[in-house]
């Protein structure tokens, strides 16, 4: 079956700093990890084509302006969009999403006509569909195509919403621009004093001309009118849009978004990642409590001391919206998180050991409370393993994935020559290791993560002990020639019965999809009881791919009011 895709463009109002980047890969992330391809289209980072135009008059022949004067014009203004396609490639490259860039020349993406404010005229879908087929995620300039001469031609200021919409359009796919304002309200949202504003969840092409025409560029919507195209509008990291189409609904009033107060455990690698990012969040999120074991470590790197607490009744006492478990043990941090959602308290947890020991008794205690609990990260990293668990559940009949990234990357250094030791120590320092790496060479950790694919893909509970599990004892002598050593996860629906799950060691074809899996890298196929076959892949391990997954969990609860 052909996975849906959603074209994504990101504005240059939401591309205005390199720390913005990071945000639009967390964006795509949150739209990727729900099952989808994405195509993301790129603007130029904030006046960035001012900048560019300027050094054009400054050079180039007299008269040059962006409506014409100078033929080379389009070669340098394309630059802004290209270095933000890069740029994003890059960011989506850090968090482990499988991405990567594509021109428009590599698209057959072509226009005609004036090169400056260009029509388009074509795009050669096939190499796009393969592209998604094989990396999921293709990041690509927008405002620029292909014209006469094969050369390179622009589509006018805002050019960039015009690519979205078109290549939307010739896949048959949903678009969503993303600006700077949640959507499209009754007055600028940006100016208008935030009491009564109110917000449009679905206005027309000729209201959207009317009430906020630079929002979105004109040839854009002329374009998306012209073919009957609905697309949304909104801003990253909410959930909540404007739609444009044939017609305009009363507006609403404005959900307010009070800022969210956030109290944490643990700050070691993923925890380390997770403050950072919250922290620059300071629009939405507030830190107000973080427990960790000896503070003074922490103090010394810079964290306020008052911030910090080695006391679990600190953290309720703080009154939090969120608690993020990043910690490792069970506990304190299962029976604060049976607390926390006791008290209404939404639950974004890493913590695959407290969750798997909680279990379905956990579940339904956050099924009956307030809170919601979240715990995407807790096996897979950056991988969606549990997000495809919970989404196929009932039709899921076999799980294979590798679900430990400090195995995974070990058996991949050793095979190239290194001692078990060396290799554990690389792993160590790369920050994939547990604080305690027996877990992850014993097979606890993927143990742990097993379970917990078990209990959301197939509604089984299962004990640690009902794991069969290879170590990674004598693992140097399995060399098998030809073949690929691999430590495999494995839940299989047994008909009736539970389920059956194990973790060993296999040797596989170099073709097999778990086998092409390098390093930290996590492939998971699943397979269907109608024959279907899902392959996922990410970075199963490592501090900024499973920050971005406990981020998009905080992002989803956030707006679970
Ligand atoms: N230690 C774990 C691993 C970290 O290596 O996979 C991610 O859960």
């Amino acid at each position: 079956m052909p996975v849906p895709t959603l074209v994504l463009n990101f504005g240059h109002s939401v591309l205005n700093s390199l720390s913005d980047y990071t945000e639009a890969a967390s964006e795509i992330y949150r739209h990727y990890r729900q099952g989808l391809n994405i195509v993301a289209v790129t603007s130029a980072q904030g006046d960035a084509t001012d900048v560019l135009m300027a050094e054009a008059r400054r050079i180039g022949p007299e008269g040059a302006s962006e409506s014409g004067g100078a033929r080379n014009l389009p070669e340098l203004l394309q630059l802004g969009e290209r270095r933000s396609a890069a740029l994003l490639a890059l960011a989506l490259e850090r968090i482990g999403a499988p991405a990567f860039v594509r021109q428009a020349r590599d698209l057959g993406l072509t226009a005609s006509g004036d090169p400056m404010n260009a029509e388009l005229t074509g795009l050669k879908t096939g190499q796009l569909l393969q592209d998604l087929k094989d990396h999921d995620i293709v990041v690509m300039p927008g405002y620029v195509a292909i014209g006469e001469l094969d050369r390179a031609v622009l589509l006018g200021r805002g050019g960039a919403d015009l690519t979205a919409l078109y290549v939307a359009d010739q896949l048959g796919a949903p678009a969503l621009l993303l600006k700077d304002v949640e959507g499209v309200f009754d007055r600028d949202p940006k100016t208008a004093e935030p009491g009564g504003l109110r917000k449009y969840r679905r206005i027309s092409y000729a209201d959207l001309r009317r009430k906020a025409e630079p929002l979105v560029s004109a040839r854009a919507v002329d374009y998306a009118e012209g073919v009957g195209q609905r697309f949304r509008i909104g801003t990253p990291g909410i959930s909540d849009y404007t739609e444009v189409g044939d017609v305009t609904d009363a507006p609403e009033p404005a959900r307010s978004r009070p800022k969210l107060k956030i109290a944490m455990m643990g700050l070691g690698t993923v925890g380390g990642g997770v403050f950072r990012r919250v922290e620059a969040l300071d629009d939405r999120f507030e830190i107000v409590k973080v427990m960790v074991r000896s503070p003074g470590k922490y103090i010394d790197q810079g964290y306020t001391p008052d911030l910090l607490t080695t006391d679990a009744a600190d953290l309720l006492a703080a009154s939090p919206d969120i608690f993020i478990d990043v910690s490792g043990p069970v506990e304190p941090a299962l029976s604060l998180t049976r607390d926390m959602l006791s008290a209404g308290v939404h639950v974004v947890s890493a913590n695959k050991q407290a969750i798997a020991t909680g279990g379905q008794a956990l579940l339904d205690h956050a099924q009956e409370s307030d809170g919601s609990l979240l715990f995407s990260s807790a096996a897979g990293g950056g991988m969606p393993v549990l997000e495809m668990c919970i989404r196929e559940r009932g039709r899921i009949a076999r799980v294979e994935a590798l679900l430990n990234g400090t195995t995974n990357f070990m058996l991949g250094e050793m095979g190239k020559g290194l001692s078990y030791e060396d290799a554990l120590q690389i792993a160590q320092d790369r920050g994939y290791a547990e604080a305690d790496p027996t877990a992850d060479v014993d097979g606890l950790d993927a143990a742990a993560k097993i379970r917990l694919v078990s209990l959301l893909g197939f509604g089984e509970e299962i004990g640690v002990d009902e794991i069969a599990r290879d170590t990674l004892d004598g693992v140097a002598e399995r060399k098998v020639p030809g073949k690929v050593l691999k430590r495999v996860s494995r839940v299989v629906g047994d008909a009736g019965n539970g389920v059956v799950a194990d973790l060993r060691l296999k040797a596989l074809s170099p073709n097999n999809f778990i086998a092409k899996a390098d390093g930290e890298d996590a492939h998971a196929v699943f397979d269907f009881t109608d024959g279907d076959r899902y392959v996922i892949r990410g970075k199963g391990a490592g501090r900024w791919p499973t920050t971005e997954s406990v981020m998009a969990d905080l992002y989803d609860v956030s707006e679970a009011g």
